[in-house]
C-alpha cells in the first residue's frame, strides 16, 4: 500500500483588474451572457464564455426547466454550442461567472462535477489544455491551467 499525493495548482487573482485584457474581455462576455440565463427556479444565473483559437467567442447560460433535471448548466450549453458549430476549432480559454438574486456572490463559482466531466472530454479531444477562469459577481478570480486540474483521476475513453 502506498499513499499518493495529487497536487492541483490554481492561480488566484485578487481583483478583476489583475486579469489580462483578453481575459477581462472574455469574462465580460460571460457576464453579458449571464443576464440572459433562464433560471426562474433557482434564481441563480450563470454565464460561460469560450475563447477559440481564431478569436471567436462562444457564450452560454444556464437553462432551467419545470422538470428540474431537464435543465442544463451554462458551461454545457456553451461547450455544446462550440462543439456543434466549431467542431475543428481549438478552445483556448473558458470564463465562468454567476450571481444569485438573493445574495451577493463573493466567492468564485466553480463548475459542477458533471460540467468538469463534459469539458474534460473536449480538452482530451483537442490534445491541448483549456485555461479556466471563474468568479462570483465580485471578488477574486480563480484560474486553472487545465480541466484536469479540476478533475484529477478523470474517467476517459481509455477505459472503454
Ligand atoms: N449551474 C450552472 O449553470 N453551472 C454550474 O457549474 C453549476 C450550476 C446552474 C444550474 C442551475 O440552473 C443553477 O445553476 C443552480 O444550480
Amino acid at each position: 500500500m502506498k499513499k499518493v499525493e495529487i497536487k492541483t495548482q490554481i492561480t488566484v487573482f485578487d481583483t478583476f483588474e489583475e486579469l489580462s485584457n483578453p481575459v477581462k474581455n472574455l469574462m465580460n462576455k460571460a457576464i453579458e451572457a449571464k443576464k440572459d440565463a433562464y433560471a426562474p427556479y433557482s434564481n441563480f444565473k450563470v454565464g460561460a464564455a469560450f475563447l477559440l483559437d481564431d478569436g471567436t467567442i462562444v457564450t452560454g447560460n444556464n437553462q432551467e426547466n419545470a422538470a428540474y433535471p431537464s435543465g442544463m448548466c451554462a458551461e454545457r450549453v456553451a461547450i455544446w454550442k462550440v462543439s456543434s458549430e466549431y467542431p475543428t476549432h481549438k478552445i483556448l480559454k473558458l470564463a465562468i461567472t454567476a450571481s444569485s438574486s438573493t445574495q451577493l456572490t463573493k466567492e468564485p463559482v466553480a463548475p459542477c462535477g458533471a460540467c468538469r466531466q463534459t469539458l474534460s472530454e473536449y480538452e482530451l479531444k483537442q490534445k491541448d489544455k483549456i485555461e479556466v477562469y471563474f468568479m462570483g459577481e465580485v471578488g477574486k478570480i480563480i484560474k486553472t491551467n487545465s480541466l484536469l486540474d479540476l478533475l484529477p483521476i478523470a474517467f476517459d475513453k481509455s477505459f472503454l
